[in-house]
C-alpha cells in the first residue's frame, strides 16, 4: 500500500504575521522550508475576507513553488478570476461562511446548479479540480457527474470525535469515510483526498485506507512546529502516517 502525499497548508502562518500587521512570519518561506522537508504539495486558502492568506501572497508564491500550488477558494466570480490568473496546479472548492472559525462542513456540491460549468472553466484553462466533500455517496455522485479531478474527504467529523474521545463516534466517521473511498474507487478516477483536523495522533487511520492520494494538513502540523520547527513538524507527520 502506498502512503499518501502530504499536502501543508500554511494559512496559519500568515494568520501569526497577520495577528501584528507585519511582514513576517512569511507564508512563503515557510511553504519553501515546508517543500525542504519532505512536503508534496502547499495549500492555502485565499478565503473572502482575507483573514490570513492575501492576495499578494498567493502571486508572490505561485512562481516560487517547487511542488504544487492548490488554492482552497469559494465558488464565487471574483475566486475564479484570481485562480484563472494565478494558474495554481489545482483549485480546490470549499464553502465559506464568514462567521465560521475554519471550513465548516463539506461543500454542497449536489445543491449548486452551476458547479459544472464553474469547474470546466477553470478545467479549460488547464488547472485541476478538487471538491472539499463530506464523505457522502450523493456528494460523490455528484462530484462524478460534474468531472472533478478529485474529492477531498472532509475528515472534521472524525478528528473531533477522536479529539473528545467518543470512540464508539470515532469508528463511525471512520467507517463513513472507508465507504465513501471504498466507492468513490469503484466508481471512478478521481484521486481521492482527504482533511481536516488531522494530526499525529489520529492520522494514522485516514492515512492507511487503501486509495487516499493525499492529505492536507493545516492547524495540527503548525501547532507542532511551534515546538519542533517546521522542517521537524513535516518530517514527523509523514512518520505518523504509518503508525
Ligand atoms: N482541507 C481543506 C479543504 C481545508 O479547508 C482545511 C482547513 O483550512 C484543511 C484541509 C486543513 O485543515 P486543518 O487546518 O484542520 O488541518
Amino acid at each position: 500500500m502506498n502512503q499518501p502525499l502530504l499536502g501543508v497548508n500554511i494559512d496559519h502562518i500568515a494568520t501569526l504575521r497577520n495577528a501584528r500587521g507585519v511582514n513576517y512570519p512569511c507564508p512563503i518561506a515557510g511553504a519553501l522550508l515546508c517543500e525542504e522537508a519532505g512536503a508534496d504539495g502547499i495549500t492555502l486558502h485565499l478565503r473572502e475576507d482575507r483573514r490570513h492568506i492575501k492576495d499578494a501572497d498567493v502571486y508572490a508564491m505561485k512562481p516560487k513553488l517547487k511542488t504544487r500550488m492548490n488554492l482552497e477558494m469559494a465558488v464565487t466570480d471574483e475566486m475564479l478570476a484570481i485562480a484563472l490568473d494565478v494558474q495554481p496546479t489545482w483549485v480546490c472548492l470549499v464553502p465559506e461562511k464568514r462567521a465560521e472559525l475554519t471550513t465548516e462542513g463539506g461543500l454542497d456540491v449536489a445543491n449548486l446548479p452551476n458547479l459544472a460549468k464553474f469547474i470546466s472553466t477553470l478545467q479549460s484553462a488547464g488547472i485541476l479540480v478538487s471538491l472539499f466533500i463530506d464523505p457522502d455517496i450523493h456528494q460523490i455522485d455528484t462530484a462524478i457527474a460534474c468531472r472533478a479531478d478529485a474529492i477531498e474527504l472532509h475528515t472534521g467529523s472524525y478528528a473531533e470525535a477522536d479529539l473528545a474521545g467518543e470512540l464508539d463516534k470515532r469508528n463511525d466517521e471512520l467507517h463513513r469515510i472507508k465507504t465513501a473511498v471504498q466507492y468513490a474507487k469503484q466508481h471512478s478516477t478521481m484521486l481521492i483526498n482527504a482533511g481536516h483536523g488531522l494530526t499525529r495522533d489520529n492520522v494514522a487511520a485516514i492515512a492507511q485506507i487503501d486509495g487516499i492520494h493525499e492529505l492536507n494538513i493545516g492547524h495540527a502540523l503548525i501547532a507542532d512546529a511551534v515546538f519542533m520547527g517546521l522542517d521537524q513538524a513535516v518530517k514527523a507527520m509523514k512518520e505518523a502516517f504509518k503508525n
